[in-house]
């Protein structure tokens, strides 16, 4: 489920021993990976090494990442560019850049030509990237593979409702057999049988009022797991993007770190500089210390905006480094060669996930998840730039690996109900699923933001409960559309959110909560199990 950076590397990775139906709940191109523009972390230097970056992933996530998730990770990060540059990503090179940083080499299969740019909290530059939109760039290199393989189905305008469990034959244990998806082209919701399901459904940002995340990442995969008794973690670590473009009519448009990683500096109204105040690292030091030192200075001035300047730079370099931010940009009026950028913070991405291990299995068996949906352990408190894209290579890399190995032992399940609708009647009043979605989003950015306290946490609590009754009723009593279904969602995790940042009595990282300003001596996960918690949203 799933055909962003983790959906499509997993089919491309399966598709030579099984058949594989990769499902989008809009195009095929609407997940988080089309829109990712800074690029991929990944040692290629000779004066860099994996300590290095595995040191950085650390101090990033302030105690909490899993050193040897943080190791596995990082250490397969040259094999997952070789095999991008295989599948054909048009990476930017040294030439391609304009730039030789002291190498020759202008073939892209020769690693070392590739051009490396800088992000927060690295302490090397080791962002392989192409231009400024390195999502786009990836995912049409996969997708035009996938296309082209005979066992990869691809099917969009089809969301996924629920997973389908059954129980073994060895006993109570529950084994994941198919899925029960919404067609939105018949209206109708079918069953689809298989042997293994994989979530790759991305984050849950868009519970949040503003976000840089396209509209679908509303975390289904996340609430499906839950609902079927997987263990979510860490869900109150959603990271704010310290730079959204702040203007009007520009929908979650995103200005990348590599931006600052290239000298650009943030400014008040004024024009003064900020950032040394908060950290020694200035603008590169980690996204939840940048987000902060904003959201500190917008509510000290009281003003709806900071500026991001790099219009020291030449006009040529910005037009060869940042084409589709310098583009976007001036269709708003704003000549980033000449002028700062007005930006704000917004929900970028969702740390917490459902519990898995290094191949992506999850708490039941024959169900995997791997990409944003997932938690790995790597982003711990923080996530740093750049290392969710390699999350999903090196996930899917490890989740197929683990399918191949136990395909021949799995055969289909024989009998399945199929989806009553019975009891459904049509909706006459879709206008309160457009109400709900606003509320809840509001609620969650005024509440469960950057800042929080545990007055609003649980005032937050109140009234998605209350949501969560409303939406349960109408969901029970009407055909579900592509709407309800992902409201009905989003209101399970902002709970999930909720809960999280409820139960950790401390500051780390991405939460910051002013009654627990401190950081306590040992840093814990945040568990949630939904066999021992009754979930209220059913
Ligand atoms: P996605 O790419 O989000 O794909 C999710 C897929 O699941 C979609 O196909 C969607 O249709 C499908 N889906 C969801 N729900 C359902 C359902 N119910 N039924 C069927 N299908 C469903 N990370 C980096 O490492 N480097 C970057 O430079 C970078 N830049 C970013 C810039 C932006 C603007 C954003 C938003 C994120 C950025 N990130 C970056 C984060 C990174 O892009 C994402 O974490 C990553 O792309 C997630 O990939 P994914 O495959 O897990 O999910
Ligand atoms: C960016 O380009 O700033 C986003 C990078 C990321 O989210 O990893």
């Amino acid at each position: 489920m799933g055909s962003g950076a983790a959906g499509l590397t997993l089919a491309l990775r399966t598709a030579d021993f099984a058949r594989v139906a990769v499902l989008s709940k809009g195009d095929l191109n609407q997940g988080a990976t089309f829109y990712a523009q800074g690029g991929i972390a990944a040692v290629l230097d000779a004066k860099d090494s994996v300590a290095s970056h595995v040191e950085d992933t650390l101090t990033a996530g302030v105690g909490l990442c899993d050193r040897d998730i943080v190791e596995y990770m990082l250490g397969n990060s040259e094999e997952t560019i070789s095999w991008l540059v295989q599948q054909g990503v048009p990476f930017t090179t040294n030439s391609g850049a304009g730039k030789s940083q002291g190498r020759t080499s202008t073939d892209p299969s020769d690693l070392s030509s590739l051009h490396l740019t800088q992000e927060g909290g690295h302490s090397h530059r080791r962002i392989i990237h192409a231009t400024d939109a390195t999502g786009k760039a990836v995912f049409e290199a996969l997708q035009a593979r996938a296309q082209a393989h005979p066992n990869i189905h691809l099917i969009e305008a089809c969301t996924a409702v629920d997973l389908v469990l059954q129980p073994t034959t060895k006993g109570a244990e529950r084994i994941c057999v198919g899925s029960y998806v919404f067609n939105q082209r018949t209206d109708s919701i079918e069953l689809i049988k298989s042997r293994f399901v994989v979530l790759a459904t991305g984050g849950a940002s868009k519970a949040y009022l503003y976000t840089t995340n396209p509209d679908g990442a509303s975390g289904d995969g996340i609430a499906m797991a839950w609902r079927a008794g997987c263990r979510i973690a860490n869900m109150e670590f959603n990271q704010f993007h310290p730079t959204c473009l702040f203007h009007p009519h520009a929908k979650s448009f995103l200005i990348t770190e590599a931006l600052r990683g290239e000298g650009a500096k943030l400014e008040l109204p004024d024009g003064s500089q900020f950032m040394a105040k908060f950290d020694a690292r200035e603008e590169l030091a980690p996204r939840d210390i940048v987000a902060r030192a904003i959201d500190h200075e917008m509510k000290r001035l009281g003003c709806d905006c900071v500026y991001l300047n790099i219009s020291h730079r030449s006009e040529q370099f910005l037009k060869t480094h940042f084409p589709t931010i310098y583009s976007r940009c001036l269709e708003f009026g704003i000549d980033i060669t000449r002028q700062r950028i007005p930006v704000v913070p917004a929900a970028h991405y969702t740390c917490g996930g459902i519990v898995v291990n290094r191949r992506g299995e999850t708490d039941i068996a024959n169900l995997y998840a791997i990409g944003e949906t997932s938690f790995t352990g790597l982003h711990g408190a923080n996530r740093m730039a750049s290392n969710s894209l390699l999350e999903c290579f090196v996930v899917a890399f490890g989740a197929a690996r683990d399918i191949e190995s136990k395909i021949d032992g799995t055969p289909f399940a024989d009998q399945i109900a199929p989806w009553d609708a019975s009891r459904v009647t049509d909706s006459n009043d879709e206008i309160l699923i457009s109400h709900n979605w606003d509320e809840l989003r509001r609620c969650m950015w005024d509440f469960v933001g950057i800042v929080r306290n545990d007055a609003r946490l649980h005032r937050a609590q109140r009234r998605i409960e209350l949501l969560q009754q409303e939406v349960q009723e109408y969901y029970s009593e009407h055909r579900v559309s592509n709407d309800l279904l992902e409201l009905r969602n989003l209101v399970l995790v902002a709970e999930l959110i909720i809960s999280s940042a409820l139960q950790r009595k401390e500051s780390r990282g991405l939460h910051f909560n002013l009654d627990h300003p401190q950081t306590d001596a040992v840093a814990k996960n945040t568990l949630l199990n939904p066999r021992k918690t009754s979930p209220k949203s059913a």
